[in-house]
């Protein structure tokens, strides 16, 4: 392919995990990711509304939104309750688009036997891990069904399905064991006029079966002679008006981070609540516990027809185990993890019967082998057999390559938290595909996993950087390079306020009434940041009205800490500039600026910025409303716009951008390196 017309590369975030640390504490891990997918689907099966709480909102699951809103369904989202307006079975109708369903294979999978029963065309694609994963074992039988597909060499992504009208029943014995497909079949088989059958020779999570069960479908599940289990749903069923609500329990492959976590760092002790202890996900914690783990299930309880327990870890001295296969569907996706807890255990530990490993979002067997081999494990695979022979010391000290796969990175950081010298992944950003929260959560129980070093040679810790100034004073343009030459994070805190002025307008109401504010400032989010309208003129005016209201004010000022906090944790450091960082948001911030210049400097400034983006205004009546926010920023009863006791002032009216940012930096500079002579 032309290089030139390929897509421009997503960006990449590596990060790098220190060890020296204990986790400890209690917490808990976002929803499970199999029954987040399915709660949605099923929801937009049924006539009435599902309401779902604790879905995972990682980017598998947001892609199996999209796609199924795409379909004709209704899905929304207030606080963490989330609402399916169910179509019922038969009611999907043809997207005007192609699926995008991103790094998630269970979302293709699944959706693709949804959409078998239909008399339309669906069209999916995916990032570049999905392209390379098989489809084969799902267009088998959904082709025996009826569907016809137009999929590129070696059955892969993108493809196009061509659903049917008149659908058969199968009675399909899986040549794999996988919940995917089982899935989708079984979803196909909701709109199949008769009963649709699998049989599945080793068990695979159940979820599906489950969920039809809880949503009033016709199941059956019954255990034949030699052992397998037959799975039977009734199509097209009768469906009455009825009215759902689901709670998601935590992921069990995200907890498993956690646990291997406190396992191989010393003196961890860790309690995991509200954890989905189904037995066909649990082959993990049943192998720790052979290996001699410290694990315990505690308060064992049923939510929504899935067994849930808190988990009790702590640190333990690990021996080698012999996995066998006959385990890896309850564990599937937990060996890049075991591998990581198998090279600090005792002797050899054999994960067998491997083969699905190759397939998942990369060649994880591959995977797995090369970053051991890379951190200084003594490790082999012989044809689908793991080999991981431990030690109690293990170097790191390497940068993993995680080929865009989530479980990859966060298994590898783990290893860092105990290995002696720090294990960095190339990249990160696949984390948020199933765990979005997975390095604050760490930090916050005592990992320490941030961006690798800032690139400045000076900053050897993270710091934080607080400019205060009134409008057009040049704080903002100050704050971009500092930002950017330090290699800091950056929050423009005056966009949380425009954010806030903006959804007031476009919603038609008033800045100046408190309600309205206050209801625009309780759903600001960080992509509000990012709109172009923030920088309209009304909008800045709204802005400042509404940042006169105490409760406003107060309602941004956890968000503003919050990013403060984060990015000093996460070792990068950050400026927030605004009007009251350094004086209310950030009181401890390493270094205060508040940066100034006379009205009349600042009203040309403001004018000319005006003139060139093709604005025309008079320069009198620029000047009368920076003079009305000066005096609306200073008289405001609270955090009114003044310097902190302890900021450096830098009068900006006679000094240029460069001029600004020189004297700034020269004093940080100066300061880091007195500080760490
Ligand atoms: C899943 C099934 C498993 C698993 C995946 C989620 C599901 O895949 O690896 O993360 O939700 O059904 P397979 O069915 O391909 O084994």
């Amino acid at each position: 392919m032309d290089e030139d017309k390929k897509q421009p590369p997503r960006p990449i975030k590596p990060m790098v995990s220190k060890g020296g640390i204990a986790l400890k504490g209690e917490c808990t891990v976002a929803g499970d990711k199999s029954i987040s997918h399915r709660a949605l689907m099923f929801g937009s099966q049924v006539i009435g509304t599902t309401k779902i709480y604790g879905l995972l909102e990682g980017e598998d699951v947001l892609c199996t939104a999209e796609a199924l809103r795409s379909l004709g369904v209704t899905i929304s989202r207030e606080h963490d309750k989330w609402t399916v307006i169910g179509v019922g079975v038969g009611g999907l109708c043809e997207s005007l688009d192609v699926l995008d369903m991103g790094n998630s294979g269970t979302s293709t999978r699944l959706l693709m036997g949804l959409v078998t029963p239909y008399n339309f065309t669906t069209f999916f694609t995916g990032d570049d891990s999905l392209k390379s994963r098989p489809m084969a074992r799902v267009i088998t039988p959904l082709t025996q069904i009826g569907a016809q597909f137009q999929a590129r060499d070696g059955n892969r992504l993108p493809l196009a399905l061509k659903g049917t009208d008149t659908p058969l029943p199968i009675n399909y014995t899986l040549p794999v064991a996988s919940a995917q497909v089982k899935s989708a079949i079984l979803l196909a088989g909701l709109n199949i006029p008769g009963i649709t059958t699998i049989i599945e020779k080793e068990a695979t999570r159940d979820h599906t079966e489950n969920m039809l069960e809880y949503f009033g479908f016709n199941v059956q599940r019954q255990r034949l002679d030699d052992g397998s289990l037959s799975i039977s749903v009734t199509g097209q069923p009768h469906q009455k008006l009825a009215n759902y609500e689901i709670f998601v329990p935590a992921d069990p492959s995200s907890a498993a981070f956690l646990a291997v976590a406190a396992l191989i760092c010393p003196d961890s002790d860790l309690l995991i609540r509200n954890i989905c202890v189904n037995p066909l996900r649990i082959g993990l914690f049943t192998t720790l516990k052979e290996m001699g783990a410290k694990i315990e299930f505690l308060n064992e309880r049923k939510i929504a027809g899935e067994p849930v327990a808190d988990i009790h870890i702590k640190y333990s001295q690990l021996k080698a185990v012999t996995v066998p296969a006959s385990r890896a569907p309850s564990m599937i996706d937990e060996y890049p993890i075991l591998a990581v807890a198998a090279a600090f255990a005792k002797g050899e530990t054999k994960m067998l019967g491997l083969s699905e490993l190759r397939v998942k979002e990369s060649d994880r067997l591959n995977a797995v082998l090369s970053a051991l081999t890379a951190c200084g494990v003594s490790a082999r695979a012989e044809g689908d057999d793991l080999y991981v022979k431990g030690s109690p010391k293990i170097k790191g000290g390497a940068t993993v390559t995680t080929n865009f796969d989530h479980r990859i990175a966060m298994a590898f950081l783990v290893m860092g938290m105990a290995s002696t010298e720090p294990v960095t992944v190339d990249d990160a950003t696949a984390i948020a595909t199933s765990f979005p929260n997975f390095s604050d959560l760490c930090n916050s129980l005592g990992a320490r996993i941030s961006a690798p070093r800032p690139t400045h040679p000076s900053n050897p810790s993270p710091i934080v950087v607080a400019i205060d100034g009134p409008a057009a004073s040049g704080k903002g343009t100050l704050a971009r390079r500092l930002a950017e030459h330090l290699n800091l994070e950056y929050l423009d805190t005056g966009s949380l306020y425009r954010a806030v002025g903006m959804k007031v307008i476009y919603a038609g109401k008033d800045p100046s009434n408190l309600t309205d504010a206050m209801e625009a400032a309780r759903t600001i989010d960080i992509e509000d940041l990012a709109n172009p309208r923030l920088r309209q003129e009304r909008i800045g005016q709204a802005a400042s009205i509404v940042s006169a209201f105490p409760e406003v004010r107060s309602a941004l000022l956890e968000f503003q800490r919050e990013f403060a906090r984060k990015s000093a944790l996460s070792g990068r450091g950050a400026v927030l500039d605004g009007r009251d960082i350094g004086t209310v948001v950030c009181p401890d911030a390493n270094f205060k600026f508040f940066i100034t210049a006379t009205l009349f400097a600042r009203a040309k400034r403001r004018h000319k910025e005006l003139q060139g983006q093709g604005i025309e205004v008079v320069f009198d009546s620029v000047l009368e409303d920076l003079r009305e926010r000066d005096e609306r920023d200073e008289k405001r009863a609270i955090a009114p716009l003044r310097p902190a006791d302890d900021a450096y002032i830098i009068d900006s009216s006679k000094l240029d951008a460069s001029e600004v940012f020189k004297k700034s930096n020269d004093l940080i500079n100066k300061t880091i390196k007195n500080t760490s002579s």
